[in-house]
């Protein structure tokens, strides 16, 4: 793809190869009854929440780098407290990026916007791949955890074509607008979440918060449309189903098809927002 194709055409480009999603139940039936299988997973849930440092490597097929990711297991299980550990999904997420930037897709001009960061893999993958801008975000919090996981993974700098790259995190609570104008000081790109829907009452939440940043980028800007990826590990699926019909109501839904990179535990949707 050309520097100047925007993040939507490669979508479209790729829209073809994936699974068109029309309707909550039958993706459901779909996911948990030919696609879906636990047998023989081991990277379920979270990565490794004993430890307080993961060095974590991102495999793009030929090249590979590492992310260190920093944790704070003590306040694991507490209510609230998800993002201070590491999810897989995250990890999936970040090595189907790292593919697609190294066989396909040009993120190198995207402003990219992270709901639920939590430590921070997915923005911090994207920034890595050369992302032009990258804004983490999550619950007041999370800044600490994520500052530091910013301040351990900062590339100085340089994409391959001399772009200057910047990363930031900033809070924003899924429901209302971001309170900093940072999130959508520029038209985004990208709006991505991994693993955010681990109880019904979030997924409205989630939703509304991807609803709002899409509708923040005029159709008419160049480039096109915000496009959102979510990463979704398979869990309960009358919960998955209410994600995914709160989705469509607003959303045009595909689905990356079954893969090396995404199993049979995890979906991976891609998202924009309907006429
Ligand atoms: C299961 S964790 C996933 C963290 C990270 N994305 C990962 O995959 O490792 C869910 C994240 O969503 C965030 N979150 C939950 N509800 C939220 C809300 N209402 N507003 C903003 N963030 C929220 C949590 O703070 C947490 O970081």
């Amino acid at each position: 793809m050309s520097s100047s194709t925007s993040f939507y055409a490669q979508i479209l480009h790729d829209a073809d190869e994936m699974v068109s999603v029309e309707d909550a139940e039958e993706e459901v039936c779909d996911l948990y009854s030919v696609y879906y299988s636990r047998d023989s997973h081991d990277r379920l849930d979270l990565v490794d929440p004993g430890k307080t440092e993961l060095e974590i490597e991102i495999e793009g097929g030929k090249r590979s780098f590492v992310v260190t990711i920093g944790q704070n297991p003590n306040i694991n299980g507490e209510l609230g407290q998800t993002g201070a550990v590491l999810w897989n999904s995250s990890v999936v997420m970040s090595e189907y990026f790292a593919r697609k930037s190294y066989s396909s897709w040009n993120l190198a001009d995207l402003n990219i916007v992270e709901l639920g960061s939590g430590c921070g893999l997915v923005g911090l993958t994207l920034h890595r791949l050369g992302a032009r801008r990258t804004v983490l975000t999550d619950q007041p919090r999370m800044m600490k955890l994520l500052g530091r996981n910013i301040d351990r993974n900062r590339v100085s700098a340089v994409s391959k074509r001399d772009k200057t790259t910047e990363v930031l995190a900033t809070e924003y609570v899924w429901g209302a607008l971001p309170e900093d104008q940072e999130v959508l000081r520029e038209p985004v790109d990208m709006v991505v979440a991994s693993d955010c829907v681990y109880h019904e009452s979030v997924a409205p939440l989630l939703v509304s918060a991807l609803v709002d940043v899409c509708r923040s980028r005029s159709t008419s800007e160049a480039g096109g449309r915000t496009v959102g990826v979510i990463g979704q590990e398979l869990r309960s699926d009358l919960v998955h189903q209410a994600f995914v019909a709160q989705l469509l109501e607003h959303f045009v839904v595909r689905r990356a098809p079954v893969s090396e990179s995404v199993d049979r535990v995890y979906a991976l949707y891609f998202v924009w927002l309907r006429e």
